[in-house]
């Protein structure tokens, strides 16, 4: 059987919060990971801790919304780091606004990045998959797939992200590639802290107000999604596919 320690990832929006957890946990996991965001430079420090954990890594800039830049990166990874076999995409932004103020601006750029750069970067990494005839794909969705108030842009992708992984598993299946997605629920990250910024309430007034509703008592942590990654692109869940984890600490639907 083949093991994890000679496998590639690449982690997307992995400069931070949610994604950089990720990348700890695949590295510590033993695979070789490769950190991309937008800007190479924020991607380095990510990479240093997981070098000094002992792990590999590699910093990739790259807007997954761009496709030449897809391109360019994944051939990178490929070159420098290994060809790869496993991808996570979680880059994700929010433009939150009520439906009559939002513009078309900020739809749009919610769907570039979330759908488009999700199937720009899938595209691109299929191939070292099916090559592989083993590859495992993570995207993240999110709790506001079934809707969230002033959130109906990123709660469309979300809910196309749940689409988008199942039709995955379906044509890739054959090939040894599962697809699932995640679907989190309140994590601490700069992302849930410009949500508190802009309704106006300090981060502590707003955590205390989500966590109220949140059976478990607690906020999640990016390792609490780091866990559910590293649990589906394992060695052992190859008959896990098509699938929807929330993982909000509590039940969801
Ligand atoms: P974050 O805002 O802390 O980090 C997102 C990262 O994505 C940033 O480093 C950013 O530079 C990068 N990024 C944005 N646009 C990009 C692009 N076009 N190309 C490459 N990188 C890009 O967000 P967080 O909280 O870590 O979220 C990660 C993922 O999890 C996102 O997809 C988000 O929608 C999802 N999520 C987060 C939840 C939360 O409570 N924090 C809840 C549910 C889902």
């Amino acid at each position: 059987m083949t093991t994890t320690t000679s496998r590639t990832a690449i982690v997307t929006g992995a400069a931070r919060g949610i994604g950089t957890g990720v990348s700890q946990r695949l590295a510590a996991d033993g695979f070789a990971v490769a950190v991309l965001d937008l800007d190479e430079a924020a991607c380095k420090p990510v990479v240093a801790e997981i070098e000094a954990a002992g792990g590999r890594a590699l910093a990739v800039g790259a807007d997954v919304a761009d496709e030449a830049a897809v391109q360019a990166a994944v051939d990178r990874v490929a070159t420098e780091l290994g060809e790869p076999t496993v991808l996570v995409n979680n880059a994700g932004i929010i433009r939150d606004n009520l439906l009559f103020k939002m513009t078309a601006t900020d739809w749009d750029a919610v769907m570039n990045v979330h759908l488009r750069g999700s199937f720009l970067m899938t595209r691109a990494v299929q191939g070292y998959m099916t090559k592989a005839q083993w590859g495992r794909i993570v995207n993240l969705s999110s709790t506001s797939a079934l809707g969230n108030r002033g959130q109906v842009n990123y709660s469309a992708a979300k809910a196309g992200i749940q689409g988008f992984t199942k039709t995955l598993a379906i044509e890739l299946g054959k090939y040894g590639v599962t697809a699932n997605a995640i679907a989190p629920g309140f994590i601490e990250t700069e992302m849930t802290m410009a949500t508190a910024e802009r309704m106006g309430v300090s981060f502590d007034d707003f955590k205390a107000f989500v966590i109220k509703e949140i059976p478990v008592g607690r906020g999640g942590r990016p390792a609490d999604i780091a866990h559910a990654v590293s649990f589906f692109v394992g060695e052992d869940a190859g008959f896990v596919s098509g699938q929807v984890l929330y993982v909000a600490g509590g039940p969801k639907a």
